[in-house]
């Protein structure tokens, strides 16, 4: 294992080597495949050795990373190393909740350790470059992808977004415990319609840059040097083939100096897309709409030669592309790196593992969210001494590494009951049962669950959707939980015998139909490694929880897209008839953004401003008295928006401009201060230019964005 810092050399000498590279070698650089089984064959060998690949992805075996670039910094003619990547999205041996979940924390802190508790797992094992973190906003969760996103706003993802890039990336990329980010996927990808996942997009350029594009300027700006394009049609061209979004937003204006990457067969995808007629005229388009990289579809390598002695590419366009490749590599340090074999240093090892568990356990309790804690049910209290948990997730491990977990050992996971059993008060008595499946029919054994419940004081019920029913090509017109398990509840809940739900999933589920069921609601998606110590605590007052929701939780699917900043309309929901309101349904979301409760409870007061105008150049600084009025320590996420009432262009009813934690022990109060200024007042207009307009503007301090202590301010030139 490289075991420091791995000094870059010159970019003249990154120069020096494009100038001694034939022209299959050039194309090599920019050839990206994935062997199968992550096992180097004899034929991807003999690529190697001819310098026809410069990068693999979904190699994890330290040994066969080592075997591979022994053969490129040895064998090939210009030993130019491979660079290594993989989807290292939330943890590469320990898994960290999933990036949802993390969001829920909205603790930029937390996620750059996250990050860098990952990164140094993966680059220990011979890793370079992770395609993380997603950065898609997303307002729909019938997309399984939302798992991995950072939710619907873009300012909590964009915060979020420096976090995993310092995160990973730190300030040097060729240390030996760091990784190069590849944000992605750019951009857009989370408006799928219908929220089908590979569906197209359909959006504004106005909405596109400032809902979608925000967290994607804020990698590039805290140093994201790559980038992976969408393979979806953004108003009817994926990026793959819009040079108007690879060049002129991302090369042009955004200066993006590193490659993009195609994602995954991308390049081929635009003949399905039916963009390109076949396959050759697919690699013409990709190179000059500028995709560096072609992941796995292997088509740069067919045709690209033949392209270009047909003059359909240019030759400096392949070297445009493969200087970038080569200046990440360089940055990574692997030109200067010893092809000496990669050792994982056992001790190194396992102290990253064992702090990585104490991140991971720390992240685990941050990400939970309490929707509901009717009479202050949570925590259990000591006088309730035998409980029954039950439920499909009651004793699962695999499922809690949610639907993408690298190299993740499910053996390795702390299952909810054990969780349980090691933190409840000595001598409580805990009787655990499955119920039912979590998804299959024919297993339910309702009577034995009821058996078990009738005996206990208090039921806790594990449910959710299984991990692959989230993630990658997991969408769901429905959102309820699986049959059985609404049943499970409806058996269990009859008992009357209070219930606390424990929910396990990659989205917002439709919780409609079971909420009145339960007294307590936990949103525990999915939470990893740690998942069994990090309940285990939350549920007997160990630690309070106090995520809020990144993403509204809808009434029914009816409802999506919902989203907290909406638009306000000519006929607004609270006026009589005719209004914009669904006959059948309210207009509220189940839980709204920026929800979660505590074990405790605060008290806002008003916000007071140390002005009543600011001008373009003046900071408004707003200060909120924030009390604990329970009878427990905890922390608040305090939230502040925004509404310009009267613009030149409708303004969302709230915009989040501001996020501050704080911990209170009971009766201790503290002055929280905010600040903003006009740039954060700033919008998209219509031709899709970036204006500040002055005039009144509203603002709110509260706990979440339905609720909050309302202030007001003028703008003025
Ligand atoms: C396809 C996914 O869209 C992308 O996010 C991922 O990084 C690649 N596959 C590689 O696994």
């Amino acid at each position: 294992m490289p075991s420091s810092s791995l000094k870059p050399i010159e970019s003249s000498d990154i120069r020096a080597i494009l100038s001694r590279m034939n022209l299959e070698e050039k194309i090599g650089q920019l050839v990206q495949l994935t062997p199968k089984d992550g096992i180097l064959s004899e034929e991807l060998k003999t690529l190697i050795q001819k310098g026809k690949v410069g990068s693999f992805l979904n190699i994890t075996d330290p040994s066969q990373i080592e075997a591979a670039q022994l053969i490129a910094s040895h064998k090939s003619r210009l030993q130019i190393p491979l660079l290594f990547a993989f989807d290292v999205l939330h943890g590469f041996k320990t898994i960290f909740p999933i990036p949802i979940a993390l969001a829920s924390s909205m603790d930029a802190e937390l996620i750059e350790q996250v990050a860098r508790a990952a990164a140094k797992e993966a680059r220990a094992f011979g890793i370079h470059l992770t395609f993380a973190p997603m950065l898609d906003v997303c307002r729909d969760p019938r997309w399984g992808r939302v798992a991995e996103s950072p939710g619907e706003d873009p300012f909590l993802a964009s915060l979020l977004s420096s976090a995993w890039i310092k995160g990973f990336q730190g300030k040097n990329l060729s240390s030996s415990s760091l990784l190069a980010a590849c944000p992605k996927h750019f951009v857009g990808y989370g408006a799928v319609e219908g929220g089908r996942d590979y569906n197209s997009v359909t959006i504004s350029y106005r909405l596109l840059q400032e809902i979608y594009l925000p967290p994607f300027l804020q990698a590039f700006k805290q140093g994201a040097f790559a980038t992976m394009a969408a393979f979806v049609a953004i108003n009817g061209l994926p990026p793959a083939a819009n040079p108007q979004l690879l060049k002129d937003l991302l090369r042009k204006d955004i200066g993006l100096e590193g490659p993009v990457i195609s994602d995954w067969n991308a390049v081929r995808e635009l003949v399905h897309h039916g963009i390109a007629e076949n396959e050759k005229a697919a690699v013409a388009i990709a190179i000059n709409s500028g995709i560096d990289i072609d992941m796995v579809s292997g088509l740069y390598s067919q045709y690209l030669e033949e392209l270009l002695q047909e003059g359909k590419v240019k030759e400096e366009t392949i070297d445009a592309a493969v200087q970038r490749v080569l200046t990440l590599k360089n940055k990574l340090g692997l030109f200067t790196q010893e092809p000496h074999p990669l050792k994982i240093d056992q001790n190194r090892w396992q102290t990253i593992l064992k702090t990585n568990k104490q991140i991971a356990l720390e992240a685990a309790k941050k990400s939970v969210v309490l929707l509901k804690n009717e009479d202050g049910l949570l925590p259990i209290a000591p006088s309730i001494r035998s409980i029954a948990l039950i439920g499909p997730f009651s004793e699962e491990r695999k499922e809690h590494l949610g639907p993408w977990s690298a190299i993740g050992d499910s053996n390795e996971v702390i299952t909810l009951a054990e969780g349980l059993k090691r933190y409840a008060p000595r001598g409580t008595k805990i009787n655990v049962v499955e119920g039912c499946n979590k998804f299959s029919h024919g297993t339910e054994d309702y009577q034995q669950a009821l058996k078990i419940a009738q005996h206990c004081q208090l039921i806790v019920a594990a449910v959710g959707e299984k991990a692959n029913m989230s993630g990658e090509a997991a969408s769901r017109a429905f959102l309820d939980l699986p049959t059985q398990q609404q049943k499970l509840i409806d058996v269990l809940s009859e008992t009357g015998i209070p219930v606390v739900l424990i929910v396990f999933s990659g989205r917002p589920l439709d919780l409609s139909r079971i909420i009145s069921k339960t007294k307590a609601i936990l949103q525990a998606w999915f939470l990893g490694t740690e998942t069994g110590d990090a309940l285990g605590q939350i549920l007997f007052g160990l630690y309070n929880p106090s995520g809020k929701l990144p993403i509204t939780f809808p009434r029914s699917v009816g409802q999506i897209p919902i989203y907290y900043a909406q638009l306000p309309t000519g006929r607004p929901a609270n006026r009589s008839f005719p209004s914009c309101r669904y006959i059948d349904q309210s207009n509220t979301p189940l839980f709204p953004f920026g929800y979660g409760l505590s074990y405790t409870t605060f008290h806002y007061s008003f916000p007071t401003l140390n002005r009543s105008r600011i001008n373009y150049h003046q900071t408004l600084e707003i200060l909120t008295e924030i009390e604990n009025t329970g009878t427990v320590p905890g922390e608040e996420i305090l939230q502040l928006y925004i509404r310009d009432p009267v613009a030149s262009l409708s303004r969302p009813l709230k915009e989040l401009k501001g996020i501050k934690r704080v911990f209170l022990k009971p009766g201790e109060r503290q002055k929280i201060k905010f600040t903003i200024s006009s740039v954060d007042l700033a919008f998209i207009d219509y031709e899709g230019k970036r204006k500040i307009e002055p005039g009144q503007f509203f603002l709110w301090v509260g706990p979440n964005s339905m609720e909050g202590k309302r202030a007001q301010f003028d703008l003025v030139p």
